[in-house]
């Protein structure tokens, strides 16, 4: 199987690995199919524009138990979060990650997706939360 560099680079030195303590939500998931599991902490600020206010990403840590490709996804979503809105991180396709990361083997396209949905169930749970 093919990883691109920046798929070793992620894989051999993740960003953003760990726990936040206090976040202010968290999302995990799972594949069943291949047993691993990702879990996404999430630390959020509020901040007033003219007429909304919006709420950012202030802060994104990861756990994952899973292959090489998990661990570069989670690393590489991670990255790309940080720093959105919430609507706009809802927007983040499996494309979008598999683009960033110089591409991914056709086995591993499944990984691609337990980091977005990771991402997407963490914002959920918070929104439900507030
Ligand atoms: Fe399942 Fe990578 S083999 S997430």
């Amino acid at each position: 199987m093919q990883y691109s560099d920046k798929v070793l680079k992620h894989f051999k030195n993740p960003h953003n690995q760990g726990v936040i303590k206090n976040a202010d939500a968290e999302g995990q998931v799972g594949n069943p199919v291949c047993g691993d599991v990702m879990k996404m902490y999430l630390k959020i600020r509020k901040q007033k524009t003219e007429n909304r206010q919006q709420e950012y990403i202030e802060n994104i840590k990861f756990e994952t138990l899973g292959c090489a490709a998990a661990i570069a996804v989670s690393s590489i979503v991670t990255d790309m979060a940080k720093g959105m809105t919430l609507d706009k991180a809802m927007e983040l396709t499996k494309d979008d990650v598999i683009k960033e990361l110089s591409g991914l083997p056709e086995a591993k396209i499944h990984c691609s997706m337990l980091g977005v949905d990771a991402l997407k169930e963490a914002i959920k749970n918070f929104k439900n939360q507030n």
